[in-house]
């Protein structure tokens, strides 16, 4: 997969997080079937819990738009090491996808490649006991 164009979305992303109470911008760029891309960056509040991450917000704007079949997620973080979806945003990108490729970079373009079902095997399991 030619993921050039997809980080370098999410790093523009990333620009445009809402981060002060972290200090930690995360963008993330999710491409869909029909070769749009959603973008989305943390977006934090002063109640702390209330926090979304970048990867939920492009998958809430994916979803708005009426694209509900994924491609492909792109995260940049500065981070030593590239930074995966959490556990609630692989559970939100599962409700969608089985499976979906996932690559996370950080600022020095360190990258780490992997899936959601590498991520969260079994994802349904919790809910339909399948
Ligand atoms: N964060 C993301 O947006 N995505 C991730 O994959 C990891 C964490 C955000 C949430 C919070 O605003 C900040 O990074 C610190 O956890």
């Amino acid at each position: 997969m030619n993921w050039e164009l997809l980080i370098e979305q999410a790093r523009a992303a990333r620009s445009r997080a809402y981060a002060p109470y972290s200090h930690f911008s995360v963008g993330a760029a999710l491409r869909v079937k029909s070769g749009r891309v959603f973008c989305g960056c943390n977006v934090e509040n002063l109640s702390f819990g209330l926090t979304i991450c970048a990867e939920r917000v492009a998958v809430c704007a994916a979803i708005a738009a009426g694209e509900t079949e994924f491609e492909a997620i792109a995260v940049v973080s500065d981070s030593v090491n590239p930074v995966t979806p959490c556990g609630a945003c692989r559970q939100v990108l599962a409700e969608f996808a089985a499976d979906l490729p996932i690559c996370s970079e950080n600022l020095a373009a360190k990258r780490f490649e992997s899936t959601l079902a590498e991520l969260l095997p079994r994802a349904k399991a919790g809910i339909l006991g399948t």
